[in-house]
């Protein structure tokens, strides 16, 4: 397997990413725990574009002047945003920060949210990259998904996208309940052929408090077990791989060059700041990282907003220690693996060499060079006992 290859090479400059969240989708999946809720009545958009405006700027106080290498408009689904809201928020982080000309701004969409006239108004308002919440390509699962697409709608959504932005991605979950192993490889190769360069592939995970949760509890779902999932999750890799579509971090998967450089400043532990109910953000000030969060209930936070300016209830300084950790999470995500050199910087002290090698000697670790650290592919079957295993 070639690994060696990154197209989009981690020089060091993990970008400045800036995050905008809409709370809000058509329905529930029973799956989802995002910060998503449905509301009855209209939402009054002229209220949240006021108030990202407002929280934009509250951040860019925090921040200082930055250049803004991605935008990502997530959700929740931002495909219910009017065109005009997309613009406004868009106008309003180029006139807080610099945002240069080109750079990638993408949106998540729904298949069912989705009409030519607003991708075209997206498009028009500068968003250049879209990633499309396909999740299966046979109607039983999508049903089972409590999607509102069919497949129909997925593949219009796709060819749609395709024909308006330069760059699309699309989603799909796997590991469901009773999918075979042949299905699934007959599904990814059908989801390719549909791609542009970049695919999402996640596997099902059951989440507390959702409504698969309690069904699964019950015994009325049933995950494939972990050898199965550990299959399917290979299946994946290799299908992906010979399609020249190789996993550049656990679940994302992208022609060499088409990689997101939105979630790659995520992972390269970069600073982004999280605008909107229930964002997260990383902003480095006074020499300092801080980690941002703000109220997840959406009219909460517009009122939070509307008292104070923005809907914070996090601003915490990182220790050393703490940074250390979340870059080791990040990177070992990511098939480049770990700049050892900028987490040393951070951490105040080098890895542990006793747990590297352990690590490296069992095969979930190895080097890259002297600089570079990376999971290998059965390390990144178990990356979260990993990650523990070196985290300070
Ligand atoms: C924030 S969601 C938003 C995308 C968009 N609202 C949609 O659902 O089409 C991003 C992606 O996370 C994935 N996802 C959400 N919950 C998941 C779960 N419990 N297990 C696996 N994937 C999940 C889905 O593929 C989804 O497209
Ligand atoms: S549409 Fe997307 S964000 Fe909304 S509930 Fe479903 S998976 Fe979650």
């Amino acid at each position: 397997m070639d690994i060696t290859a990154p197209l989009l090479p981690d020089t060091g400059e993990p970008g400045f990413g800036v995050y905008i969240h809409w709370p809000f989708c058509a329905a529930k999946c029973p799956y989802c725990d995002f910060n998503s809720h449905v509301r009855h009545q209209p939402v009054d958009q002229d209220a949240f574009v006021a108030a990202f405006l407002s929280e934009i700027a509250v951040m860019r106080a925090i921040s200082g002047p930055r250049t803004v290498t991605s935008i990502f408009l997530g959700g929740g689904t931002p495909s219910l945003m009017k065109p005009e809201t997309v613009d406004a928020v868009l106008t309003g982080i180029a006139r807080s920060w610099h945002v240069p000309d080109g750079i990638e701004i993408t949106m998540e969409a729904n298949p069912s949210s989705v009409e030519a006239d607003r991708f075209r108004g997206y498009r028009a308002a500068g968003v250049n990259r879209v990633s499309l919440g396909v999740q299966a390509l046979n109607d039983k699962d999508l049903r089972f998904l409590g999607r509102l697409h069919n497949v129909e709608d997925a593949l219009k959504a796709v060819k749609l996208a395709r024909d308006i932005f330069p760059r699309m991605s699309f989603d799909l979950i796997y590991a469901r309940p009773g999918q075979r192993e042949d299905d699934w490889i007959k599904e990814l190769n059908e989801a390719i052929s549909y791609a542009v360069d970049h695919l999402s592939l996640y596997q099902l995970t059951i989440e507390e408090g959702t409504p698969f949760y309690g069904l699964h509890r019950n015994g009325k779902i049933q995950l494939p077990d972990q050898d199965a999932a550990a299959r399917l999750y290979e299946i994946t890799q290799g299908v992906t791989e010979a399609a020249g579509m190789p996993a550049y971090e656990v679940s994302n998967h992208a022609k060499p060059g088409a990689e997101s450089r939105h979630n790659l400043t995520y992972w390269r532990y970069g600073d982004y700041a999280g605008i909107g109910p229930g964002a997260h953000g990383r902003l480095t000030s006074g020499g300092r990282k801080y980690a941002t969060a703000t109220e997840r209930n959406p009219e909460a936070w517009l009122e939070a907003v509307r008292m104070q300016g923005h809907g914070m209830i996090d601003n915490d300084s990182l220790e050393s220690e703490e940074q250390a950790d979340e870059m080791l999470l990040m990177g070992l995500r990511l098939r480049e693996g770990l700049d050892l050199v900028r987490w040393s910087e951070r951490a105040g002290h080098s890895l542990n060499p006793d747990k590297e090698d352990f690590l490296i000697g069992h095969g979930f670790l190895e080097r890259l060079g002297n600089a570079r650290i990376r999971c290998t592919p059965q390390g990144m079957l178990i990356l979260d006992s990993v990650v523990a295993d070196l985290a300070s």
